[in-house]
């Protein structure tokens, strides 16, 4: 196992945030366009019931466009409303308020029906850490607020924050771990940044990450880092030694490490997705 995760505070997250569900209509699901499965939480279906849910695939400006696309497909198939943002640079967040209507029909139907003209619905902001909860929440309310209560074991009165279009949002969001199930998830969260870099070896992510560009976008691999063919078809620990090499840092594998993983993280080996569209995996 790469990284750890604690069931103390997850336990915690999890009764609190079964707790602010009942609040709710509905559900925003928050993860990480570049790991639609890796970045969810299967706690989270277990408690959420029957309550509605929308899937938002946020930092879709780092992922893969086609992969974002297929995961919406995907998700669409499966009846599972969708829809991917970039919440930091972009303010489309009024799809998101769309497709809550969408998704809520027959209830804002039924309070027509009945007369209500000043229904509220409710929602709150769920995922894992970093993955832009705060960010989407800011958006939708449409100013900045400090975000608090951003960790499990942080109780607080709940305060309700007002959108636009009879949407109210709970200010606090609710954060779940990620459920590492294996070591490859590990490394994927670890490579986005959704999990802290002292949990990782940092050689075994940079390896990781060679290995995954070598076998899922090597063009990209071979502009920036001005390879050959040959040096191309190095296995991935052989190519990191190879980079060390090159960038003279004189052995220093952690140094090399690194940069590679921060190339990654600021988008300077392109965009990308770890997560393949998996079939019965919402
Ligand atoms: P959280 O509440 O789920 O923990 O996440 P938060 O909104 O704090 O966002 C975590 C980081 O991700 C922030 O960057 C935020 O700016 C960034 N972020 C949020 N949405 C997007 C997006 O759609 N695209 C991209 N590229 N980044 C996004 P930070 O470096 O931690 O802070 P800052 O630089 O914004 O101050």
């Amino acid at each position: 196992m790469v990284v750890q995760w604690y069931p103390g505070h997850m336990n915690k997250a999890k009764n609190q945030i079964q707790e602010r569900l009942k609040l709710v209509d509905i559900v925003l699901e928050i993860r990480d366009a570049r790991l639609p499965l890796s970045s969810r939480n299967p706690v989270l279906d277990q408690i959420i019931n029957n309550k509605p849910r929308i899937i938002i695939l946020n930092k879709a400006d780092l992922a893969d466009p086609k992969l974002t696309q297929a995961w919406l497909d995907y998700f669409n198939n499966q009846k599972q409303p969708s829809i991917a943002l970039d919440a930091q640079h972009h303010n489309k967040l009024q799809q998101i308020r769309t497709i809550i209507e969408q998704t809520l029909q027959a209830k804002i139907n039924k309070y027509q029906r009945n007369g209500v003209k000043n229904y509220v619905i409710r929602t709150m902001c769920i995922g894992i850490p970093n993955v832009g909860k705060s960010t989407i929440l800011n958006k939708l309310v449409g100013k900045n607020i400090a975000v608090t209560g951003n960790k499990p074991g942080v109780t607080k009165n709940q305060n309700w924050l007002k959108a636009k279009n009879n949407l109210e949002l709970l200010d606090t969001p609710g954060v779940l771990w990620p459920k590492i199930e294996d070591e490859q998830i590990g490394l994927k969260l670890a490579l986005s940044g959704a999990v802290k870099d002292q949990l990782v070896n940092l050689e075994d992510l940079a390896i990781f990450a060679l290995q995954f560009w070598q076998q899922n976008y090597s063009d990209l691999l071979l502009t920036k880092y001005h390879l050959s063919e040959a040096e191309l078809q190095l296995t991935p620990s052989d190519l990191l030694i190879h980079l060390t090499n090159k960038w003279g840092v004189q052995e220093d594998y952690e140094r090399a490490a690194q940069r590679v993983i921060q190339d990654v993280r600021q988008g300077n080996l392109g965009q990308y997705t770890l997560d393949e569209v998996v079939n019965d995996q919402l």
